[in-house]
């Protein structure tokens, strides 16, 4: 059996050799950067881990192990276009090097080639995995339309904010870990396992996404500081926020999320000292606890030997502290 930082070097020496060799380099050009900013990798190496709780011969599933990636980087341009990011990974993001247009249009071709990747898996699981991964890609969709419409919304309800980052962010961490184990071999009931051990570690990683957003360093995080509180982003801080301020708070944070016209840096340092008084923080990081113990029950349930799991063990403790 393989250590994670083992299965992240194979992944990462695999997705390094590809090679975008058709034309127009204009639309290839930024598959190639965004690929070679790397990022952490932790959808392939999910589905390898889950992989390799069953088999050994994990450089089979390479090729679906990039699909996963290369779909996970496609939702990365489109939705830092969405966002009105213009950091990704420490780099200016695609549609600031290039334009708006390249980052839909490469982004779109990324989508097609993570199928290809993906359809190059074992033949004997080909439907089963096409048909999660397309659901899958469907839900993050769905996922992404709801994070929009709740930057308009004042009213948005902590499950809504759970159904949310369930449908654009946990999904692809439990898609990985289950078609992983579905190639691996593994029981129906397990794959099912490994499935809610990712989406309850996923919620986990977006709150510490969003919580990183706000308190994060730039320098490590690889992404502009405050980007949600500028776009009115209804994270858990923010709908905490809401819930708990005193009246004098409360018309504070009503009057930055309502004024069109605002100096950003004045806008999120504004929040954040709301965010600070108001201890958001720390209910934040119990929420993520709360998630990060809910994937260990599901992964305790998982009828492989406790030794095997001692890695995705330590990977969740690591992505809970994680700085970037
Ligand atoms: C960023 O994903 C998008 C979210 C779901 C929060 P990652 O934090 O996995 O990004 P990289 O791939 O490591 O850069
Ligand atoms: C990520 O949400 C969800 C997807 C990319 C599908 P965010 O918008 O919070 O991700 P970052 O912070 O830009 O990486
Ligand atoms: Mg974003
Ligand atoms: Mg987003
Ligand atoms: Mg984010």
């Amino acid at each position: 059996m393989f250590t994670a930082s083992e299965l992240l070097e194979k992944i990462n020496s695999h997705i390094a050799d590809l090679q975008f060799i058709r034309t127009p380099k204009g639309l290839y050009d930024p598959v190639t950067y965004v690929l070679s900013m790397g990022g952490k990798r932790i959808r392939p190496v999910l589905m390898l881990m889950a992989y390799n709780l069953y088999k050994e011969d994990v450089e089979s599933v390479f090729s679906p192990a990039t699909g996963i990636e290369v779909y996970h980087n496609y939702t990365l341009l489109h939705d830092d276009l969405m966002d009105r990011a213009d950091k990704r990974r420490g780099k200016d993001t695609v549609h600031k090097v290039w334009n708006d247009n390249a980052a839909i249009l490469s982004g779109d071709a990324m989508l097609v080639l993570a199928y290809q990747f993906m359809a190059q898996c074992p033949v004997g699981h080909l439907k089963e995995v096409m048909d999660l991964f397309s659901l899958t890609a469907l839900e993050i969709c769905e996922g992404q339309q709801m994070d929009m419409e709740f930057e308009r919304r004042n009213d948005v309800k902590e499950e809504e904010y759970l159904e949310m980052i369930r449908l654009k962010t946990s999904v692809l961490l439990a898609a990985s870990l289950k078609i992983g184990a579905l190639l691996g071999g593994a029981s129906a009931e397990d794959a099912e396992r490994l499935y809610d051990f990712g989406v309850n570690m996923g919620v986990a990683f977006q709150l510490k996404d969003d919580l990183l957003d706000v308190y994060g360093d730039a320098a490590v995080f690889g992404k502009n500081i405050g980007g949600d509180i500028l776009c009115n982003k209804k994270t858990y801080m923010l709908i905490k926020a809401l819930d708990h301020a005193d009246k004098e708070q409360l018309s504070q944070l009503e009057h930055w999320i309502t004024i069109a016209d605002f100096n950003p840096v004045e806008k999120i340092a504004a929040v954040t000292d709301l965010y600070n008084q108001i201890e958001v923080k720390g209910l934040c990081e119990n929420k993520m606890v709360e998630y990060s113990d809910k994937a260990m029950g599901s992964l305790a349930a998982v009828s492989v030997s406790d030794e095997k799991k001692k890695e995705l063990e330590k990977l969740i403790k690591e992505l809970m502290y994680r700085e970037v």
